[in-house]
C-alpha cells in the first residue's frame, strides 16, 4: 500500500480519525448512530473516520463493525481492533505474577502463543500485553498480571511476551501486534493504591523501572501504552522526560503509542491541563499518537492545526504510524486478518490448549511450606476439600479476557478426575469476603476433616480483589478464612492448604499449623487438574515467588534486592535491636522470598568453580555451579545466580539476580550449569545517572533472595 499516496487524500478531519480509538459499542452492527456515538455528538462522518477500536466479543461481530466501517470510510482504511490479552483469550492460564514464577521464559512463549492464535482467531489485532510494570507493594491489585519484583525476570517474561504475540509476522493468522504498558513506574504508586502518585528519583528509575519497557521495545514490541500516574509531578501521558529524552532520544523507539482509557481527558482531572483543549496538546506534543476513548483529539486537534500551534506535519507523522501498524498487519490486502469464529471454537478449550494451560498452572505453582504432607498418597480412601474455593470455578482470574468460570475445572473436579474411586466430600464452610465472618459452616467441615484420610483447604482472595482499581490496606485472608485453616489443622495434620490469590497475601496466621501450602495463584481454565496433580504427586512443584511475600502488610512495599542501610538489624530477625532499621513489632524479612519455591525433592548444590577470579572489561569469567538431586524423584529447579557489589560510588541492593536456569534432574542426577560473567551485567546507574560499572570486589552467590548456598568472590579490574 502507497501510504504516503493515502495520506496525501485525507482531509485533516480524516487524518485526526485514525488517531481516535473507540470501543465496539460505538460501532454498532450497522452504519446507524448507537448511544456513546450520539452521546459524543459524532456524525456519520466522523464515526467513518475513526481508526482503530479496543473490544469486539468474537470475529463475526468484528467482521460486522468493519464491512460497515468499510462502507462509510471515504479513505476505505480498515479498523485494528485491540484488546486486554493478559492471560488468556479464551483458554485461560495462570496470571502473570504466577506464570513468570516458572522461571521458563518457553512455557511463557507457549502460553502466550496459544493466547495469541485463539484471540486473532476472534478478530483481534492487537494486544494491551505485556504488562511489566515493575511492582514492590502487594497492597496494589494490578500485582497480578506484572512480571514481577526483578528487573531480569521482569526483561525476560515481557520480551518472551512479545516475540511470542508478534512472531516473526504480526500479519500472520496465528499472531497480534504487542503494545507494552504502562510506561512508566506505575507500579511504584504511594501506599499501594492504584493511579497513585510516584515520586522516585531518576536513578531509582533507571536502575529498577525502566529495564522490563526497554526489554520490550528491544524485542520489537509495536506499540507503548503511558501509564495513568503522574510521576514526579508530571503525568506519564503528557512527560517529556519519559515520551521524549527516554523513550525517543535515548531508546530511539518509533512504534506507536496509544493512550490508556480516557487518560488524555484525565490531565484535566490531575491539573495539568486546563480544559481538554490543553490535554490534546500536551498528550500530542509528548508523543502520545491515539487517544483511547477520550475526545480531546476529536474535538481540538484540528483546531490547533488551524491554530498554527500544532503543525499538520505532526499529525502526519502520527497518522503515519497507524497506517504503517495498518500495513504490517496486512489489514489492507485483508482487513478481516483471517478472522474465523469457527477455526477459534476448533481451539478454545481443546485438549491440545487446556494441557498447555495445565502445565502452566503446574507450573506456577508455589510450594510454600510441606513438613512431609505433601504428597497425598493416591491411596487416600476419603478426602475432604473445604474452604470458599473448594468447589470454585472462578479461579481463572481478573483479566482473563473470553474466559469463561464454567469452563473452568475446579479442585473438586480435578480431585474427582484424578481419584475415581475415592471418596469425597466438600465443604465451602465459609466466604471468601472481607464482611462473610459467618462461621456456621465450620463444624460441618471439621467433622469431615476428623474422618479423612487427607484434607484440602481451599482459600484465597476472590479476583475482584486484585486487578485494576483494587488495592487492599489489609493483605491477608478476607473473612475467617485464617480461622478454618487453623480449626481444620488442628483436627487432622494430614491436611495441605491451596492458595488461590492476585497478589501475594500475608499468611503468617496460618503459616504455623499448615502441614503445607501450595500457592495456586489464578490458575486459569486447568487450575483445578493442575492442583490435583500437585496436590497427589504426579506432577512436582517447581514454581518460585516471583514476588516477595511479606510478613505483614506493614511491610510494604518489601522487595529482596534492598538496600542494607547504615544500620542494618544483625542477629536473628525477630529480635529487636535498638538503633537499627527495623520494626519493634515486626522482623524485616518476609514471611515468603523471591525466588523461594519448594520441591518434592531436595537439590544439594555442591560447588561454584570460576575460571579466573578477575575480570577486566574485555573479558568474561565463566560460572560453573555443580547440583544434585539428591531426592528419590525427578524435579526441576530454577539455578539463580544473584551479585552483590561490595563497594561501589552508590549504594548497591545487598543482591541482584543476575542470571537464571531452569534444568531437570532425575534422583541422584547431578549436572554442571554455566553462566557467563561480563562487565556489562555489572553496570549501573551512579549518582550522575552514568550507566558504568567501577572496578572492585563483587561477590556472586546462587541460592535465592538471602539464602546464599555457595558463594565467591571476583575482582573487576579496570
Ligand atoms: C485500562 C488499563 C489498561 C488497559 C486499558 C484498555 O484502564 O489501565 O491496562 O489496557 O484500560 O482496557
Amino acid at each position: 500500500m502507497d501510504l504516503k499516496a493515502l495520506l496525501g487524500q485525507m482531509t485533516l478531519e480524516e487524518k485526526i480519525g485514525q488517531l481516535i480509538q473507540l470501543s465496539a459499542d460505538f460501532f454498532g452492527e450497522s452504519t446507524e448512530l448507537t448511544g456513546p456515538a450520539q452521546s459524543w455528538g459524532l456524525s456519520i462522518e466522523e464515526l467513518s473516520s475513526i481508526g482503530t477500536c479496543i473490544g469486539g466479543k468474537n470475529a463475526a461481530e468484528i467482521r460486522k463493525i468493519q464491512e460497515e466501517h468499510l462502507k462509510i470510510d471515504r479513505n476505505k482504511i480498515p479498523l485494528i481492533f485491540m484488546r486486554d490479552i493478559i492471560h488468556g483469550y479464551r483458554t485461560v492460564y495462570p496470571i502473570g505474577l504466577g506464570l513468570v514464577g516458572s522461571f521458563d521464559p518457553e512455557l511463557v512463549g507457549e502460553c502466550t502463543e496459544m493466547a495469541a492464535k485463539e484471540a486473532a482467531a476472534g478478530g483481534l489485532h492487537l494486544t494491551f500485553a505485556p504488562m511489566v510494570d515493575l511492582v514492590r507493594d502487594a497492597r496494589w491489585g494490578r500485582v497480578m498480571e506484572s512480571c514481577g519484583e526483578d528487573p531480569l525476570l521482569a526483561s525476560t517474561m515481557g520480551a518472551a511476551q512479545v516475540k511470542a504475540f508478534q512472531g516473526e509476522d504480526i500479519s500472520s493468522r496465528d499472531h497480534l501486534a504487542a503494545c507494552v504498558k504502562h510506561f512508566a513506574a506505575y507500579g511504584a504508586g504511594e501506599s499501594g493504591r492504584d493511579y497513585n502518585s510516584v515520586e522516585i528519583s531518576e536513578r531509582t528509575l533507571r536502575q529498577f523501572y525502566l529495564p522490563s519497557y526497554k526489554a520490550c521495545i528491544d524485542a520489537g514490541v509495536k506499540m507503548l501504552m503511558p501509564s495513568f500516574n503522574d510521576m514526579n509531578g508530571i503525568p506519564s501521558t503528557a512527560n517529556p522526560f519519559l515520551m521524549k529524552r527516554i523513550l525517543r532520544d535515548e531508546w530511539h523507539y518509533d512504534g506507536a503509542v496509544i493512550s490508556d482509557w480516557a487518560a488524555i481527558w484525565e490531565l484535566t482531572v490531575h491539573g495539568v491541563a486546563a480544559d481538554m483543549k490543553e490535554a490534546a496538546r500536551l498528550a500530542f506534543e509528548n508523543g502520545c499518537h491515539i487517544e483511547m476513548l477520550s475526545s480531546a483529539y476529536y474535538k481540538h486537534l484540528a483546531e490547533l492545526v488551524r491554530e498554527g500551534v500544532i503543525t499538520e506535519e505532526a499529525v502526519d507523522d502520527a497518522v503515519m504510524h497507524v497506517l504503517r501498524l495498518k500495513d504490517e498487519l496486512g489489514l489492507f490486502d485483508d482487513p478481516f486478518h483471517q478472522a474465523d469464529d469457527a477455526r477459534g471454537e476448533a481451539m478454545y478449550l481443546s485438549p491440545e490448549h487446556r494441557e498447555v494451560a495445565r502445565r502452566a498452572s503446574e507450573e506456577s505453582a508455589v510450594l510454600l511450606k510441606n513438613d512431609g504432607t505433601l504428597p497425598f498418597s493416591e491411596d487416600v480412601k476419603k478426602v475432604a476439600i473445604v474452604g470458599p474455593f473448594a468447589d470454585e470455578q472462578a479461579m481463572i482470574g481478573p483479566w482473563s479476557a473470553l474466559g469463561k468460570t464454567e469452563e473452568a475445572v475446579s479442585v473438586t473436579s480435578g480431585v474427582r478426575a484424578l481419584l475415581p474411586n475415592a471418596e469425597i466430600s466438600v465443604h465451602k464452610a465459609c466466604g471468601y469476603l472481607f464482611d462473610e465472618l459467618d462461621k456456621s459452616g465450620f463444624a460441618d467441615a471439621i467433622e469431615a476433616a476428623k474422618n479423612a484420610d487427607a484434607v484440602i483447604i481451599c482459600v484465597g482472595e476472590p479476583a475482584h480483589y486484585s486487578g485494576e482499581g483494587n488495592s487492599r490496606t489489609d493483605i491477608g485472608l478476607p473473612g475467617v478464612q485464617a480461622d478454618l485453616v487453623n480449626e481444620i489443622t488442628a483436627v487432622n495434620k494430614n491436611s495441605a492448604v491451596l492458595i488461590f490469590n492476585g497478589r501475594p497475601l500475608a499468611l503468617s496466621n496460618i503459616y504455623k499449623n499448615a502441614p503445607a501450602i501450595l500457592d495456586m495463584w489464578f490458575p486459569g481454565s486447568e487450575g483445578g487438574n493442575a492442583a490435583a496433580a500437585l496436590l497427589f504427586g504426579r506432577a512436582n512443584p517447581c514454581g518460585k515467588l516471583a514476588m516477595t511475600f511479606p510478613r505483614a502488610v506493614g511491610q510494604c512495599p518489601i522487595y529482596y534486592n534492598r538496600m542494607l542501610t547504615g544500620r542494618p538489624k544483625k542477629g536473628p530477625e525477630e529480635v529487636y535491636k535498638p538503633f537499627t532499621s527495623g520494626y519493634l513489632d515486626c522482623g524485616n524479612l518476609p514471611l515468603f522470598f523471591f525466588g523461594e519455591g519448594l520441591s518434592y525433592t531436595t537439590f544439594e548444590y555442591n560447588a561454584m568453580t570460576l575460571d579466573t577470579h578477575e575480570l577486566d572489561e574485555k573479558g568474561s569469567i565463566k560460572v560453573t555451579v555443580s547440583l544434585t538431586n539428591t531426592g528419590e524423584r525427578a524435579g526441576k529447579e530454577v539455578v539463580q545466580l544473584y551479585l552483590r557489589d561490595k563497594a561501589s560510588s552508590a549504594v548497591r541492593p545487598i543482591q541482584e539476580l543476575i542470571a537464571f536456569k531452569k534444568i531437570t534432574l532425575e534422583a541422584n542426577e547431578s549436572a554442571e550449569v554455566c553462566f557467563e560473567i561480563t562487565e556489562p551485567m555489572l553496570r549501573f546507574w551512579n549518582a550522575q545517572n552514568e550507566y558504568i560499572s567501577e572496578a572492585g570486589e563483587f561477590e556472586l552467590f546462587v541460592g535465592y533472595a538471602d539464602h546464599r548456598y555457595i558463594s565467591d568472590e571476583f575482582t573487576l579490574v579496570k
